[in-house]
């Protein structure tokens, strides 16, 4: 493969696989995408190729991992992953890692990932402060998980706000291609647990229907990797 793999992992949604960006698209590395794959990229703005097709890769080589051959790997209308209706799988890059994660469809259901920079630890709780998101805060979480916040120590307030922030994109990913609609963040709110999963009570409107949903996250390569898994209830 002309992308290096970063890891292989079994989590509770699928088969993830994590694969280095490269700093630029060489005919090597093109050659390891189908056809398809490939002149849909070249209608691509050059800046997004490296993103684009590692993620891919990581996408394929998880099926691979599963003994499944996918065939090209498209967009949806509304910029998923396109897939045969059997196959769920999700996508996820950060400026260095791009991350696939695949499984076979069950139960209708449809899985997300999502990858973030874990925080820095502070030291203190003053450079904590100095180093505070207090606009992502409340963009990213809802009064419940702004409450469950106070009961953190404050020097950890900006790693939980990243962690719920990943929880929610994975979590999108998931749930947009059931609803077709752009979720916000306040409509799901989340209480994540020291096993590594999160409960989730979802607030969505009564047109969408009700869904049960999962969460799990972990920490790889100093990066919060998180999974959703969404069904209709
Ligand atoms: C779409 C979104 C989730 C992408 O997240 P991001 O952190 O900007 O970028 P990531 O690298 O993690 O993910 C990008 C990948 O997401 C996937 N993606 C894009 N739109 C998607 C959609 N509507 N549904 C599912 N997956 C989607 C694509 O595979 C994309 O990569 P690609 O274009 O190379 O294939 C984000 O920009 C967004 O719009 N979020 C909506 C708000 C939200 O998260 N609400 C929370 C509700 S609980």
């Amino acid at each position: 493969m002309g992308a290096e793999i970063a890891f292989r992992l079994n989590l509770v949604h699928g088969r993830c696989v994590g694969v280095r960006i490269p700093a630029e698209v060489d005919e090597k590395i093109l050659a390891e995408l189908v056809p398809e794959e490939r002149g849909f990229v070249s209608t691509l703005a050059s800046a997004r190729h490296p993103s684009w097709v590692a993620g891919r890769l990581a996408l394929r080589e998880a099926f691979r991992d599963l003994g499944i051959e996918p065939g090209p790997i498209l967009a949806t209308r509304r910029g998923a992953p396109a897939l045969p209706a059997d196959l769920g799988g999700s996508i996820s890059h950060k400026r260095t890692l791009a991350v696939g994660l695949a499984g076979r469809r069950e139960n209708d259901a449809s899985i997300g990932v999502d990858l973030e920079a874990c925080p820095p630890v502070f030291a203190s709780v003053e450079e904590a402060r100095a180093q505070a998101r207090p606009d992502l805060r409340t963009r990213v979480l809802t009064q419940d998980e702004l409450a469950r916040l106070k009961s953190v120590p404050e020097k950890d307030h900006r790693r939980m706000v990243t962690l719920h922030f990943s929880l929610k994109e994975a979590l999108y990913k998931a749930i947009d291609p059931l609803v077709g609609r752009h979720v916000a963040f306040h409509e799901a709110s989340l209480t994540t647990l020291p096993d590594g999963s999160a409960s989730i009570v979802l607030a969505l409107s009564e047109h969408d229907g009700s869904f049960a949903a999962t969460a799990f996250w972990t920490e790889v390569e100093d990066h919060f990797l998180t999974t959703a898994r969404v069904q209709r209830a």
